[in-house]
């Protein structure tokens, strides 16, 4: 299994900055390796950009993408969304599904993350879908049962489509770590990764995401059943993005 490095931009870089980010990053991995033996992944590089950039990945053939989020119906009336189908047709290939952002600022449902799933496979794309809880529920303990609530939509979606485990990723980003430079004790991250791969399969996909930077890199990469990164502030600037995928190799 290839160590994915997924860049979440959420709601930053100008168009112009992003088309500088594009030709940046074509430069420098150049030198790099990153390419992965799994067939349905381009590399292990990933990014979400905002909707209005994707036409700049239009010709991007080395570098996996997609939407940071998208409407689970393909076209109608929906002002304001986005259509997944746009996404393909420009070339995207894996897409955001339930960041908790989404979640809690713009309350994201279990039922509307299930049908984004469900979208996903019947466009032939990758979802990636994420998980995790907030501080208060830490504290009473609540992780792991939180976690498996969520995975009941990736379930559901996967009996329903006919798909495998692995035709989905899952980011684990406990909602406390993100944008906060705390990052989730080691222990902690691994017996997250540890009970979601129990209940999913073993060969699934777990990303780690929530404050992840080149300094912590290389640990968090240790961990076993961490298979990559979902990052948000780091993968702003070419070098840190590329700084965390050297420093997990
Ligand atoms: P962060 O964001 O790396 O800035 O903590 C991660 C994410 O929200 O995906």
């Amino acid at each position: 299994m290839s160590f994915i490095c997924a860049a979440n931009w959420k709601m930053n870089l100008s168009f112009q900055q992003a088309q500088d980010f594009l030709e940046e990053l074509q430069r420098k991995v150049k030198d790099l390796d990153i390419s992965t033996p799994e067939k349905s992944l381009r590399s292990a590089l990933c990014i979400f950009p905002q909707a209005v950039h994707a036409p700049l990945f239009q010709n991007i053939q080395n570098i996996n993408w997609g939407a940071q989020d998208f409407y689970f119906e393909s076209s109608g009336a929906f002002t304001g969304q986005n259509s997944p189908d746009l996404f393909k047709e420009l070339g995207a290939n894996v897409m955001l599904i339930g960041h908790s952002e989404r979640r809690t600022l713009f309350h994201e449902s279990e039922s509307s993350i299930l049908k984004k799933i469900k979208k996903c496979f019947e466009l032939s794309m990758i979802p990636m879908v994420c998980v995790g809880e907030t501080l208060e529920q830490r504290k009473m303990d609540l992780t792991l049962h939180v976690i498996k609530e969520q995975l009941e939509s990736v379930m559901i979606a996967l009996e329903e489509s006919s798909k495998a485990s692995t035709d989905v990723i899952i980011a684990y980003e406990p909602v406390w770590a993100i944008g906060t430079g705390l990052v989730a004790e080691a222990t902690d991250v691994q017996k997250v990764h540890d009970s979601i791969k129990s209940l999913m399969g073993s060969k699934t996909k777990v990303l780690y995401g929530g404050s992840v930077k080149p300094e912590n890199a290389t640990e968090l990469a240790s961990i076993p059943s961490v298979n990559g990164f979902l990052i948000g502030g780091a993968s702003l600037k070419v070098d840190s993005f590329l700084g965390i995928f050297k420093n997990s190799k």
